[in-house]
């Protein structure tokens, strides 16, 4: 599959996104590589595999813990809350801005999808839904389990948490953060009028499923500036064995929410065509970033007409990133895209990570 971006392409127009300039509008989407380390530490190769990538207009990182009950969705999942980790997310920072590029981390906490065998720690949620899913454990595939609903003072706890890991992102010489509302995770899972079904003031009603997300994005915005604050959301995406019978209300009210701080960027994961995004697109005035589901290639012709009619500001893509450290300079140049190894998606080690040869790399293979 090739594609050129021509001259006047509207994804290769710089951005602002709040205080940044992104050189472009192709950003390279969140990606999970399961490659940390033990104790959360992001992989001695990280800052190698983000600084190859640094072309795409911003980095957003692979998830993020913000505690150590965060994690424990996958294994060798990265932190963010320790200063073990904060030392090298400063070193992935100063590797990406050395090679011109800008990021963001992603901050996450996995809720319902945690197994306690991964984590360490029993599994929490909005209520006790199960995701009826089986997970890799290091005893093998298991079911996860039935999860504990969370109280409204360990909610504000967790809100606290996004906070101090936005802190320390910042610290670290980030651009900013995402905060991931998205893809089942525990924030998706409170938007959810299937898996949510508390009874209190973060249940029921549309206002009040959206009111954990809307929480965190205030304190963090409060705590590093608004501007340097995205946050990702997926409406009626069933990753993670997630349900929505409505799939725009808790969006509708979150986004009306937080329209006022003015944050950096909304990351939808939709389909252009699902309604959804229409009844966002509408609603929401400032920079819009889009990022087409799993279950279809990126389309760059489709995603340069909306960039173009204004209906997106950028693009996030993730696998054509991971298998083309160059992908700007490629889709400049109409040059044919390396395929991704699923194989090596989360796998340790270096390969199928930092070893996808660039155009020039492959005209002229490295020397041993
Ligand atoms: C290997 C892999 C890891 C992923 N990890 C994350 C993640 O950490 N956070 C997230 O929000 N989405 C994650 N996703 C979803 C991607 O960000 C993206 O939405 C998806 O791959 C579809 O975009 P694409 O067709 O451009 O790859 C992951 C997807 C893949 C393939």
């Amino acid at each position: 599959m090739t594609f050129t971006l021509g001259a006047g392409s509207a994804l290769l127009k710089p951005i602002q996104v709040g205080g940044v300039t992104a050189e472009n509008r192709i950003f390279m989407a969140p990606l999970t590589r399961s490659r940390a380390d033990a104790d959360g530490t992001p992989s001695s190769l990280a800052a190698q595999y983000y600084a190859q990538r640094a072309a795409a207009g911003i980095i957003i990182s692979e998830a993020t813990a913000v505690c150590e009950q965060a994690n424990g969705a996958y294994m060798n999942t990265p932190g963010i809350y320790t200063d073990r980790h904060q030392a090298k997310w400063a070193e992935i920072a100063s590797a990406v801005h050395d090679a011109g590029g800008k990021m963001f981390v992603q901050l996450w906490h996995v809720g319902r999808m945690a197994h306690p065998d991964i984590s360490g720690f029993e599994t929490v949620g909005p209520s006790p839904t199960a995701a009826d899913m089986l997970t890799h454990t290091p005893l093998g595939k298991q079911p996860l389990p039935v999860p504990r609903a969370l109280t409204v003072s360990e909610i504000a706890e967790i809100v606290g948490q996004f906070r101090v890991a936005a802190r320390r992102a910042i610290d670290a010489g980030m651009d900013g953060v995402e905060i991931h509302s998205a893809n089942g995770y525990l924030l998706h899972e409170f938007l959810s009028d299937v898996v949510n079904q508390r009874t209190d003031e973060y249940g029921g009603s549309a206002r009040n499923r959206a009111r954990f997300t809307a929480e965190v994005v205030e304190a963090v915005a409060a705590e590093i500036g608004p501007e340097r604050v995205g946050l990702r959301i997926s409406p009626g995406n069933g990753a993670g064995d997630m349900h929505e019978i409505d799939e725009v209300g808790a969006y509708e009210a979150l986004l009306c929410r937080i329209a006022p701080l003015g944050i950096g960027y909304l990351h939808i994961v939709s389909k252009p065509s699902a309604p959804a995004f229409a009844a966002l697109r509408t609603q929401w005035d400032g920079t819009l970033v889009l990022n087409t589901p799993r279950d279809v290639d990126s389309d760059f012709a489709e995603l340069e007409n909306l960039a173009t009619w204004g209906v997106i500001s950028a693009a996030a893509v993730g696998r054509a990133f991971l298998a083309n450290p160059d992908l700007v300079q490629r889709l400049t140049a109409g040059a044919e895209l390396n395929e991704p190894d699923v194989a090596t998606f989360y796998a340790p080690g270096p390969a199928g990570y930092i070893d996808y040869p660039t155009r020039e790399e492959l005209a002229e293979p490295r020397s041993a």
